[in-house]
């Protein structure tokens, strides 16, 4: 009973026909290929550090980024300008990943359905924000884009906010206890929508 292998020690055969060992290795060279990728990331300063003029969000910005990601925008628009010349031409500098040091979870996104907006801030008035969000089709008549028209009476969960600005400031967002503590005095009688706009006209304002 006693056959010698003559594929001595880890032969391809033996890889291809074993899916037990083949993920194990595959799932190696990925640790591998991602360390090697990702981690330098977190100890790089250019990636690190807040943008020269980067804020934290207000208080009525956190609420209006909180109503972004509830109304799902991210399905649509993405907040990441690459650098290619047909992006930057059409919206503005490309982003850095120092703009986005307090954004949590960031809202860069992989779905353009619609343009990006990591530099829609001060492209338009508030109005014209106002407007467009109420029926995009009174100011882009082929638009796709859905109507949000409850936003302008619905008013701000004033309550969820300081708890929010605690959670980010764990996360590296400086904002002072007394920031926190006016947090639902600023907010209060602000409906949904004015939030909301608060939110988009601030983005990618700091390296405009
Ligand atoms: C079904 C996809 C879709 C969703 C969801 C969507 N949008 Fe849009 N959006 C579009 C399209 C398409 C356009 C381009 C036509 C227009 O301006 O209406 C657009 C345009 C915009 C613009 C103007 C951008 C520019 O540079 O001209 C803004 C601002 C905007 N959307 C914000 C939002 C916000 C905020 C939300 C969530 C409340 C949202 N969108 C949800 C598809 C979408």
């Amino acid at each position: 009973m006693s056959t010698s292998n003559k594929n001595s020690g880890m032969s391809h055969a033996t890889i291809e026909t074993n899916n037990g060992l083949m993920i194990v290795l595959i799932l190696i060279v990925l640790l591998f290929g991602g360390m090697v990728e990702i981690v330098p990331l977190f100890f790089q300063k250019s990636t690190t550090i807040a943008a020269p003029g980067l804020k934290p969000y207000t208080s009525l910005q956190v609420a209006g980024r909180d109503i972004y990601q509830r109304e799902g925008c991210y399905n649509c628009h993405s907040q990441m300008i690459r650098p290619f010349r047909a992006e930057t031409l059409r919206y503005g500098p490309y982003s850095k990943a120092n703009e986005f040091v307090y954004d949590h979870p960031f809202q860069w996104g992989s779905k353009r359905t619609g343009p990006d907006l990591h530099r829609v801030g001060g492209k338009y008035s508030d109005q014209w924000q106002i407007t467009h969000l109420n029926n995009p089709r009174d100011l882009v008549p082929e638009s796709i884009m859905p109507a949000y028209p409850w936003l302008m009476n619905a008013p701000v969960d004033a309550a969820s906010v300081p708890v929010h600005m605690s959670t980010l400031r764990t996360l590296g967002a400086p904002y002072t206890d007394a920031e926190i503590a006016a947090a639902v005095e600023d907010v209060t009688g602000k409906t949904e929508m004015e939030a909301l706009v608060a939110y988009l006209q601030v983005l990618g304002t700091t390296s405009k």
